[in-house]
């Protein structure tokens, strides 16, 4: 049965949220057959798939690109889509128009808009307008060449304080979860206990409501860099590697087609 933002939301203290990110509709659907309940078409798809150092030059007609095959492999997790980099900032028919074209074109059930406070009366009218919103605060990749890199955030009592108003103005504008990026895991724990919607972690502990990974951090197809809180569960890159190889060798020695 397809899941839906009601039922994300629902899953808040009856069990552990798991969500992956996905770009095609190969991944999706394996993804989606394990029974992930969320798959985020993120902009790291920009990192990940499309050989570019941030998430910055990633723009909406990738994300529709992305979303929309993602979306082909129809499957029953909540399909939630990003908005690109720096669209959230823009005036408000412009937010719309990018949400409505990841909804309709890029068959997203949902978008996603990194931003707190300041971005919670887009979020309200977002909602006001049959848009599900999912809210993303802490470290915030499309902010890349403002903070200079990435690192921890909620260490200090101002940025502890900060990010707990994000997430209650996130909450009280609509959105049906939040996920938390590179947050100190106690305030993680201590944002999750104080919102009613479900916080969703990443490199944020184990105390969240749920854990979002990138897929290929996950199955250990990222050539580049690995965060040190992803869990590697498969070595698909190097497996990939041995059977290009092995095929190569083949075809060279005439040993393939038989
Ligand atoms: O774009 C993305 O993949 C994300 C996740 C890191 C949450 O925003």
């Amino acid at each position: 049965m397809s899941i839906t933002t009601q039922k994300i939301s629902r899953l808040k203290g009856e069990r552990p949220i798991v969500a992956v990110t996905a770009y095609d509709a190969a991944m999706a659907h394996y993804a989606d057959a394990a029974g992930v309940d969320l798959i985020l078409v993120g902009d790291s798809v920009g990192t990940t798939q499309l050989g570019f150092d941030t998430t910055v030059p990633v723009t909406l007609d990738m994300m529709l690109h992305h979303a929309a095959a993602v979306a082909r492999a129809k499957p029953d997790a909540l399909v939630v889509a990003d908005i690109p980099f720096a669209l959230a900032h823009d005036d408000f028919s412009s937010i719309l128009n990018a949400s409505r074209r990841l909804m309709q074109e890029g068959g997203a059930q949902a978008v996603k808009l990194e931003g707190g406070v300041l971005l919670a009366p887009t979020v309200e009218r977002l909602v006001a307008a049959g848009i599900p919103v999912l809210g993303h605060i802490g470290l915030l990749p499309q902010q890349f060449h403002q903070l200079g890199g990435y690192r921890k955030f909620g260490r200090t009592d101002l940025e502890k304080d900060i990010l707990l108003k994000d997430a209650q103005a996130l909450e009280e504008a609509g959105c049906f979860a939040i996920i938390a990026e590179m947050m100190d895991g106690t305030l993680a724990g201590t944002i999750a206990a104080e919102i009613g919607i479900p916080l969703i972690g990443i490199g944020s502990g184990p105390h969240c409501d749920g854990q979002i990974l990138v897929c290929n951090d996950l199955l250990g197809m990222n050539a580049g860099y690995v965060p040190s809180f992803v869990k590697q569960y498969a070595q698909i890159g190097e497996q990939a590697q041995a059977a290009f190889a092995a095929y190569a060798e083949e075809v060279r020695n005439r040993k393939f087609p038989s």
